[in-house]
């Protein structure tokens, strides 16, 4: 369990674990939510050093991307949100940054940017930024000046501990092998912090020079057109910074501990003052605190601070070799979904960067059922009420890869938990065995375009191999196959976009205790759908309530529906929506 701990320490988090009073769910209200482009949009996230290569060196780039902007404007999404392009030496796959203006050098130039996002503006996709400022690279300039000298003018951009005040008090590092948050430099005689790797120190949110330069660079990027930004782990700016030793079973809310601290909503209200309000642009957080309570505090309107929520209680459910149980999927949903349901905007998603794909976590990825799940499961993120974001590859199905040595792994999180694994005499099996199906890198492997060589997404050697079953499941193949996942996904997307029910609808859970359909309605004025999802492997009957006595179908993963009068029988992750 340590090693799990560790190898997801950054997912637990951000999850909220205060199962308070509050989170008690309600029956559905009537929403007057006020109508946003932001509420309205279906987000694709590419994880740029994967997406696609034009120069050969194994290594996505922003070519590959405007290259394949006429494919992605066929999905029917109208937003793209990239992982960090900035300038960064990639100790974490650029959430490491060394120049907040400057493109890395791998992924091509700035006129490459400037290019990319007006053809993305031409096919009406909006592009969202990817700000990571709890933190920089070691390798910046500022941090560069900051550990020189004690009176460098950068010394306070970080946060240091001078060593004759004796070792700091204990901090857990996310990403370290060792499980320290503080780094002692000789060149000063002081420990610097990191909540994440040695290479990621924690920026001084509290000097005003550091908040000035986060809402300087967030201009930057919106005076040339950005439409939104990604805070990400953003709720560690405020820190509470005499850093007291920490009390007995803070592990169970690191949050509370570690972040969301006492100044966290006056900085939003700044970074929205300065920033987010002088433009057409939005702000998603990446986690939302502890509780409903935290969250609505991020995004409700009347804050003024951020705008959207993209919490992690979703993702906290199947992290673990024996999987989930549909009831506590459904109770996630539900519970998040009323406490939205007046105030307030939620992301919808089922795999990110961070974590496994979508269809082996959720799914089943064994040829059988991997397409009709990766459909329900695509029906389900674009069925409910909040922004969908779909993963880059999920829209075919793509599946995890599965390494079994370590050799094979490139994610800093992967190789660290390894050796403190060993160093601490854990169990290494179990580690192995945890990593081949929730490590970061079974996400990160490069989009499969074509049954070619590298499956058409490099002419080198990609940075991360292929997946195996890229002649199966590739872009090529599934264009011209009409019962595809991605033809699948093209027709859902639609469906999203072509019914604001979807968007703005009331949700209401039905057949609560079906322990293998997850059953529920959207309703807007007289706009009315119904959404059935199997997420079983067995064939599963249900009687439908009266009030549906004559659904119209419009969407079916499977070629029939199996319906005798009020019963009706769902195959083996079969996706339907109804009009009723
Ligand atoms: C966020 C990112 C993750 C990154 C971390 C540190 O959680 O999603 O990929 O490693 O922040 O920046
Ligand atoms: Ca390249």
């Amino acid at each position: 369990m340590k090693n799990l701990i560790f190898c997801l320490a950054i997912f637990f988090l951000f999850a909220s674990c205060n199962d308070d009073k509050k989170e008690e769910a309600e029956e559905p209200e009537v929403s007057n939510i006020q109508k946003e482009w932001w509420k309205e949009a279906v987000i694709y996230q590419i994880y740029p050093r994967s997406f696609k290569d034009t120069n050969g060196d194994g290594v996505g780039d922003l070519k590959g991307i405007i290259q394949k902007l006429d494919y992605i404007d066929s999905l029917g999404v109208n937003m793209v949100w990239l992982n960090p392009i900035y300038s960064s030496p990639n100790a974490d796959n650029g959430y490491d940054i060394s120049d907040y203006r400057a493109i890395m050098d791998e992924f091509g130039t700035m006129e490459e940017f400037d290019l990319m996002l007006s053809e993305m503006h031409k096919r009406d996709i909006k592009f969202v930024m990817d700000v990571v400022v709890n933190h920089s690279s070691d390798e910046h300039e500022w941090f560069q000046e900051s550990r020189k000298s004690r009176d460098n003018p950068y010394r306070d951009y970080y946060h240091w501990w001078p060593a004759e005040k004796g070792e700091p008090n204990y901090r857990y590092s996310l990403f370290d092998p060792k499980g320290e948050a503080w780094k002692y430099d000789s060149i000063t005689n002081a420990y610097y912090l990191h909540y994440f790797s040695k290479k990621q120190p924690d920026l001084n949110w509290e000097n005003p020079k550091v908040r000035q330069e986060v809402y300087d660079i967030m201009k930057f990027w919106a005076e040339k057109g950005v439409d939104g930004f990604r805070l990400d782990a953003f709720q560690f700016v405020s820190k509470d910074t005499t850093f007291p030793p920490l009390p007995e079973g803070y592990e169970k809310d690191v949050i509370k501990y570690y972040g969301m601290g006492p100044n966290l909503h006056k900085y939003l209200k700044e970074l929205n003052q300065e920033v987010l309000s002088k433009y057409d642009v939005f702000a998603v957080s990446e986690g939302a605190g502890s509780n409903f309570e935290d969250a609505h505090s991020l995004v409700d309107a009347d804050r003024n601070e951020l705008q959207m929520a993209y919490h992690f209680k979703g993702m906290d459910v199947g992290n673990s070799l024996e999987g989930y149980k549909l009831s506590e999927f459904k109770e996630v949903y539900t519970k998040w979904d009323s406490a939205f349901a007046k105030e307030g905007w939620l992301s919808i998603f089922l795999a990110n960067h961070d974590v496994p794909r979508m269809v082996s976590k959720f799914g089943i990825d064994s040829p059988e059922f991997r397409a009709a799940s990766s459909k329900m499961l695509n029906t389900f993120i674009l069925t409910m009420r909040g922004t969908p974001y779909v993963y880059y590859g999920d829209e075919l199905g793509m599946t995890n890869i599965g390494f079994d040595s370590i050799s094979q792994y490139q994610d800093i999180v992967a190789k660290n938990g390894y050796e403190k694994t060993i160093n601490e005499g854990g169990d290494i099996d179990q580690y192995m065995a945890e990593l081949k199906f929730l490590s970061r890198d079974n996400g990160r492997t490069p989009m499969q375009w074509d049954n070619s060589d590298n499956a058409g997404f490099t002419t080198g050697t990609p940075w991360l191999p292929i997946n195996e079953n890229f002649e199966e499941i590739n872009v090529q193949t599934q264009n011209n196959d009409p019962n595809s996942c991605l033809n699948y996904f093209r027709e859902i997307v639609k469906l999203r976009m072509e019914n604001p029910v979807l968007v703005y609808g009331d949700y209401q859970l039905i057949l609560p205790d079906n322990k293998n359909v997850y059953a529920y309605t959207r309703e807007l004025d007289d706009q009315k759908m119904l959404i059935l999802l199997n997420f079983s492997t067995e064939n599963t009957s249900i009687e439908l309530p009266e009030k549906f006595s004559k659904p119209e179908l419009l969407i079916n993963n499977y070629s029939e529906v199996q319906r005798k009068n009020s019963k009706l029988t769902l195959k083996p992750y079969q996706a339907l929506i109804f009009n009723y």
